[in-house]
């Protein structure tokens, strides 16, 4: 064993004892025991092992008893919930192994039925080995900074195991980013390979303790590409809050996250606005969130009094076509996106990167209007040089109601919609006039009504006139991610 790295590693568990004087007594004692016990390496092991609940060790997931709840139950050990049995195995044996004699265990859960998660520990007598206990919604991160603060123990020194990887509820990506090496265990500690495996790669992880690193599921290792300090994202201010001084940056494809920023990191003072396109480097902040920082006015080749800012919403193909052909006349949703809009809002319509599947159910809707093959191909199409991926054109917006399925299913309302009465969304809006812009705009598509800054060249005449009259969009009012009085 190299002498140095040990002597190191022994500082930095000294001083972090010292930081931490909750945990100084039994950090300190762990130094000496690891010493006395450890015949391979210093850290050979995690000092803490984190479990997710659901489907990671125990399945189902709880929000599937909600059965269980309308009956005012609760959920039974054993019977309707199940620990994975290698999962119990494993902690078993850990407690028994003279190796593990410092290894702390912990659970960090986002279940929204918290009580119940309580209550199983208890039932399934886990809570007594357990040190650390974080249940509660929300992101994995803030579960994992508590874990920290509550152990003194670093993120290298811990081993994370969860059954969800990446994506919006992912919680091994955020969680590796943190430097906290995950393993990804998508059916759960179903058998002993899975932490036999878990604890080798803990091993070999430990000498550089890359942060991103995953265990995946067939027993691999990943490693994220580090997020470069470096690189420059470019994004439009989509939510300000004057009082507090902080914002969000609309940025990336669909899915990203919108990034924070404060006022203190502008490069000119306080004098920004919603809509205003800006890049940015990422840093992670104090708190272990993402942060904007380095931001600048983005360099554009246009004019910024050139631009306006504009609601953007995106349909597939062919329904995106269908609507600027003038053939559709009414969009539905079941959603209530369009709710908050009034009669007569302008919106972008922008092109989707799929093919909507409707089982092109909407040539048959199509045809008993008694339209011919060339004719629908012809409503299919969109002109030359606009496609997927683009703003293509401008709509007014009529009003927005809800109907019935009976109504749904009037021929004349399913050939204003293109579609059959069963497929189409219960809430409809008309669509009062449409025309392509002169040119399509590359814009990247989003969920809902999003933003963006548009070259007002591209847009055809007549219809930015009312421009002078009306608040310009900059006065909307903001309640969660749903803009109001959304008129140009
Ligand atoms: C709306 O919901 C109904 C019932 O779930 C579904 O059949 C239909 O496809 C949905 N339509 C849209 C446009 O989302």
């Amino acid at each position: 064993m190299n002498y140095g790295l040990c002597s190191l590693a022994l500082f930095s568990t000294l001083l972090r004892a010292s930081a931490f004087s909750r945990s100084s007594v039994w950090r300190s004692s762990s130094v000496a025991s690891t010493y006395a016990s450890t015949s391979t390496s210093l850290n050979s092991v995690p000092s803490l092992i984190v479990f997710d609940l659901d489907n990671t060790l125990w399945t189902p997931e709880l929000y599937q008893l909600r059965k269980l709840a309308r009956n005012n139950q609760l959920p039974v050990a054993h019977k309707d919930v199940k620990l994975f049995p290698a999962a119990k195995e494993m902690i078993m044996k850990m407690k028994k192994d003279e190796k593990y004699a410092n290894t702390k265990f912990a659970v960090a859960s986002r279940t929204k039925s918290v009580d119940w998660a309580h209550d199983l520990l208890n039932q399934f007598e886990l809570k007594e080995w357990l040190d650390y206990v974080e249940i509660f919604p929300g992101d994995k991160k803030k579960h994992f900074n508590n874990l920290k603060r509550s152990s003194g123990i670093d993120f290298e020194e811990m081993l994370f195991f969860d059954d969800a990887r990446d994506g919006k509820f992912g919680n091994c990506e955020p969680v590796s980013a943190m430097g906290v090496l995950s393993v990804h265990c998508p059916n759960g500690i179903y058998e002993e390979s899975i932490w036999v495996n878990a604890m080798s790669q803990y091993k070999e992880w430990y000498a550089h303790k890359t942060p991103g690193t995953i265990v995946e599921w067939d027993g691999s290792v990943t490693t994220m590409k580090p997020t470069d300090p470096n690189e420059r994202f470019r994004g439009n201010v989509q939510f300000i809050n004057r009082e507090k001084r902080f914002g969000f940056i609309q940025y990336g494809g669909r899915g990203t996250k919108d990034m924070f920023f404060h006022f203190n990191d502008l490069p000119y003072g306080d004098d920004i606005n919603e809509g205003d396109e800006l890049s940015f480097t990422v840093v992670t902040a104090r708190n272990g969130k993402d942060a904007a920082a380095n931001i600048e006015i983005s360099k554009s080749d246009t004019d910024a009094s050139d631009l306006v800012n504009m609601h953007v919403f995106s349909m597939n193909l062919p329904f995106v076509a269908l609507l600027s052909n003038g053939y559709k006349t009414l969009e539905t949703r079941n959603g209530t996106m369009f709710v908050p809009y009034k009669s007569g809002t302008k919106m972008l319509l922008h092109a989707g990167q799929r093919i909507y599947p409707d089982g092109d159910r909407h040539i048959d809707v199509m045809k008993s209007g008694g339209l011919d093959d060339d004719e629908i191909k012809a409503l299919k199409s969109l002109p030359p040089g606009f496609g997927k991926g683009m703003a293509v054109a401008i709509v007014e917006l009529g009003e927005t109601f809800e109907t019935t399925l009976e109504e749904r299913c009037v021929p004349d309302f399913q050939q204003k919609v293109a579609a059959f009465g069963a497929d189409a969304g219960m809430r409809a809006t008309v669509i009062r006039r449409v025309e392509y812009l002169k040119r399509p705009v590359k814009v990247s598509g989003r969920g809902g009504v999003f933003k963006a800054n548009i070259d007002k060249s591209v847009i055809p005449d007549g219809w930015l006139d009312d421009d002078a009259d009306s608040d310009g969009g900059s006065s909307d009012k903001k309640t969660g991610k749903v803009y109001y009085s959304a008129t140009f």
